[in-house]
C-alpha cells in the first residue's frame, strides 16, 4: 500500500465515522514552550484535551507531521526516523474505550484487510494510580481476539503521555502485527518476540498527570542486606523510605481519546518491508542519493547506514524550514543546522558535494500534498551548504592535526572548530568518537557562554535548549552508566558463567540508555538490587578520577571497556577510576563528573527494559530528584 493509499483510508473511514478532519499542525508548537517540536498527533490538541472547546467538535481525524530529536544518532538503523508521520483520531469527551477499539479493530480488520489471526494487543495491567483495564480487554475479547493474544502490562509499558511534564494523560491500549510472512503465527502474544511490532496505539486520556512530593516506602527483597554485602543496612532502610516528586494522577474531567498510528510504519508493515526505507515516502530518495553517489544503497553497511542518515535529515530538514526555521545556533535553528551538516557529512562518506538540493527535489515529488514552498527551501538549503563547504575543508584539516598527534579536543578548540569552521559539537564528538579522541565539552560549554555574555546575541536559556545533549546532566548519566555497568555485574550471574558486557550505550540530558550481554528480563528484586547498590555508592561521594594509560595497561589493571578495536588505534586511552578501583575502572571517552558528591540529592531509577536481539538486554535508566 501506498502511503496517499492509507491517509485517504484512515481518513475516510473516520469521517464515515462522523469525525472532523483536522488540519495538519506546524511542526513547531504554537503555544508549548517547553518543547522545539511538535511529537505527536495529539500535541496540537492540547488545549482541547484539557477541556478547550475545539471548533470542529468532539470527535476529530488528521494526519500530524512531527518530529522527535532524541534519537537522531539511532537514525541510520531500519526504523528511526527524525521526521514522520502520525494518522489519528480523537474523542474530546464524547466516545469513549469501547468505541475506540471497536473503530480500531474495524479499521484494520475491515479495511486494511488484517486477518485477525496476525494480531495481539496489550492492555493496562495497573497500580495505585489506576486500576486494571479489565474493560479493553473484554472488548478486545468480544471482537474476536484470544485470551491468549491479550496481555496486561505496567505503566512502563501501557501508559502514554503527558505530552510535556504535566497534563492529559492515561492507560492505552497497543495493537500488534505478526509481520513474519513464513511458518505460522504463534498463538501466544509474547511482547518481548520483535516479530509483534506495534502499529497503532489507543490511549484512553482519564487523567492528568502533576506533581506531588511524598515520602515513599520502596519495597524490596527482605534478604537484600545478605544479598547486597557491600552496602550497609543503614543505607538499605533508607534507600527504603524516600522523599520523592513523583507525578501524581488525579481522574480528569473530561474523558478523551488519543490514537496514534505511525505512517512510515504501517505502510513498511503491510508491504511485508524488513526495512522502512525501501517503502514509497523514502525509495525516491535513496534512489537518488544512489544516483548522485553511483554507489548502491546495498553494497555495505557503511554506504546503506549512510544513504538512510542522508536521506533522513534532507527529509527533516525540507519541512522544517518549511515551516519558517532557518539555520541558526538556537533553538530549532540549531537542530536545524545540526541535521544539514551532518547530511553533508556523511554525504561525503558516499563522494557526494552540493547535492542537499538535488535530495529535496526528490522529498517534494513525494509530498506533493503539502504543498511545500520549494524556493524557499532549496534557497536555505543551498546556502547552508555552502556556508559549511566553505571551511568544512579547513575545519577538517584542523581535525586532523589532533587526530595524527593523538590529542584529544580541548574546549577552547571544539569551541573554535565550532565559530570558526561551522562544525555542530555533536558531529565534532561524533568525528573524535570514530578516531577513539576525547572531546571537553564542558570547556566548549564554558567557552561557548563567555562568547555569549560577551557578545550578548543569546539568552542562556536558549543556549541551552539548542545544546541540551552535552549537559551537567549528560555528564551525571555517563558517570552514572559505569556504576551501572558495575552494579549489573555484580549482581547479575550469567548462566553460562561468563561475564556481563556493554554492548552499547546512549545518553541525552533526561535519561541514560545502556546494553548488555544478558538473555532474559530482570526481576524486580535485581532491578531493586541494581538500584539500591548505585544508590548507596553515589553516597560515598567517592572521587571519580581519570588516567591516561595505554590499552596493555587498562588491560593490566583490570579496566572495563568494549571498544577495544577503536582504542587499539590510539597510544593513550582515559580510564575512569571510582574509589581507586573499588566501584569501577573502565576505559571511556567521557565526559565523566569528578566526584559522586555531586549525585547528592539524587536516585538512580531504572525505567525501563527490553530485549534488543538475542542475548542483549536494554535498559533505561533516569536521575530522579529525592
Ligand atoms: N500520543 C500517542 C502516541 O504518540 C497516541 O497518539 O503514541
Amino acid at each position: 500500500m501506498k502511503r496517499e493509499e492509507l491517509i485517504k483510508k484512515y481518513i475516510k473511514f473516520f469521517e464515515s465515522k462522523d469525525h472532523a478532519k483536522i488540519t495538519n499542525a506546524s511542526l513547531i508548537p504554537e503555544n508549548d514552550p517547553t518543547v522545539l517540536f511538535t511529537t505527536a498527533g495529539m500535541h496540537p490538541l492540547v488545549p482541547f484535551l484539557s477541556g478547550q472547546r475545539h471548533s470542529a467538535g468532539k470527535r476529530l481525524v488528521g494526519l500530524q507531521r512531527c518530529i522527535r530529536t532524541g534519537d537522531i544518532e539511532e537514525v541510520g538503523d531500519t526504523t528511526h526516523h527524525t521526521f514522520f508521520e502520525m494518522l489519528g483520531n480523537w474523542s474530546l469527551g464524547d466516545y469513549e474505550k469501547e468505541d475506540a477499539i471497536k473503530y480500531s479493530f474495524e479499521f484494520l480488520t475491515k479495511v486494511l484487510k488484517i486477518p485477525v489471526e496476525r494480531l495481539a494487543v496489550s492492555v493496562f495491567l495497573g497500580d495505585e494510580n489506576a486500576p486494571k483495564d479489565t474493560t479493553s480487554a473484554k472488548v478486545w475479547e468480544d471482537l474476536g481476539i484470544s485470551k491468549k493474544r491479550i496481555v496486561f502490562l505496567d505503566k512502563k509499558e501501557n501508559w502514554w503521555g503527558p505530552a510535556g511534564e504535566t497534563g492529559p494523560c492515561g492507560p492505552d491500549t497497543e495493537m500488534f502485527y505478526w509481520k513474519k510472512q513464513e511458518g505460522e503465527v504463534p498463538e501466544e502474544f509474547d511482547s518481548e518476540n520483535e516479530n509483534w511490532v506495534e502499529i497503532w496505539n489507543d490511549v484512553f486520556m482519564e487523567y492528568v498527570c502533576d506533581f506531588h512530593s511524598y515520602v515513599r516506602e520502596v519495597k524490596g527483597p527482605k534478604d537484600i542486606e545478605e544479598k547486597v554485602s557491600t552496602i550497609k543496612s543503614e543505607q538499605v532502610e533508607k534507600s527504603k523510605k524516600r522523599k520523592v516528586d513523583e507525578p501524581e494522577y488525579i481522574l480528569a474531567k473530561q474523558k478523551n481519546v488519543d490514537t496514534g498510528m505511525g505512517v512510515e510504519r504501517t505502510i513498511a508493515i503491510l508491504e511485508g518491508l524488513e526495512d522502512n526505507y525501501l517503502a514509497d515516502m523514502w525509495k525516491p530518495i535513496i534512489e537518488k542519493i544512489e544516483m548522485l553517489s553511483e554507489h548502491a544503497y546495498d553494497e555495505d553497511e557503511t554506504v546503506t547506514k549512510a544513504m538512510r542518515i542522508v536521506a533522513d535529515h534532507i527529509k527533516a530538514a525540507v519541512f522544517i524550514i518549511n515551516d519558517c526555521v532557518v539555520p541558526g545556533n538556537t533553538e530549532q535553528g540549531y537542530v536545524l543546522r545540526r541535521l544539514i551538516r551532518r547530511a553533508i557529512r556523511f554525504g561525503r562518506v558516499l563522494g557526494i558535494e552540493d547535492f542537499t538540493t538535488k535530495i529535496a527535489d526528490a522529498v517534494y515529488m513525494i509530498y506533493k500534498d503539502y504543498k511545500l514552498d520549494v524556493k524557499k527551501i532549496s534557497l536555505e538549503l543551498q546556502k547552508e551548504e555552502d556556508k559549511f563547504l566553505k571551511t568544512l575543508e579547513q575545519g577538517l584539516r584542523m581535525f586532523d592535526k589532533h587526530v595524527s598527534r593523538g590529542k584529544n579536543i580541548s574546549g577552547k578548540d571544539a569551541f573554535l572548530l565550532f565559530q570558526s569552521y561551522g562544525f555542530p559539537i555533536e558531529i565534532l564528538e561524533e568525528l573524535a568518537l570514530e578516531k577513539g579522541l576525547n572531546v571537553d565539552v564542558r570547556g566548549y560549554e564554558e567557552a561557548f557562554s563567555k562568547h555569549q555574555e560577551l557578545s550578548r546575541t543569546s539568552s542562556a536559556g536558549k543556549f541551552k535548549s539548542g545544546l541540551a545533549d552535552n549537559s551537567e546532566e549528560t555528564t551525571k548519566l555517563h558517570t552514572a552508566a559505569h556504576l551501572l555497568s558495575a552494579a549489573l555485574n555484580k549482581i547479575l550471574k550469567r548462566e553460562d558463567g561468563e561475564l556481563i558486557e556493554q554492548r552499547g550505550s546512549n545518553i541525552t540530558a533526561e535519561r541514560l540508555r545502556f546494553d548488555f550481554s544478558f538473555d532474559r528480563k530482570l526481576t524486580e528484586n535485581e532491578v531493586f538490587e541494581i538500584e539500591t547498590l548505585i544508590n548507596s555508592w553515589m553516597k560515598t561521594g567517592k572521587d571519580v578520577i581519570r588516567k591516561e594509560m595505554s590499552l596493555a595497561e587498562a588491560k593490566k589493571i583490570g579496566a572495563e571497556g568494549i571498544f577495544e578495536d577503536k582504542y587499539s588505534k590510539v597510544d593513550k586511552l582515559s580510564v575512569y577510576i571510582i574509589d581507586n578501583g573499588k566501584i569501577s575502572k573502565e576505559i571511556c571517552s567521557g565526559p565523566h563528573v569528578e566526584s559522586l558528591k555531586v549525585f547528592a540529592g539524587l536516585t538512580f531509577k531504572i525505567t525501563k527494559q527490553k530485549s534488543v536481539g538475542s542475548g542483549v538486554r536494554r535498559v533505561r535508566g533516569e536521575l530522579l530528584k529525592g
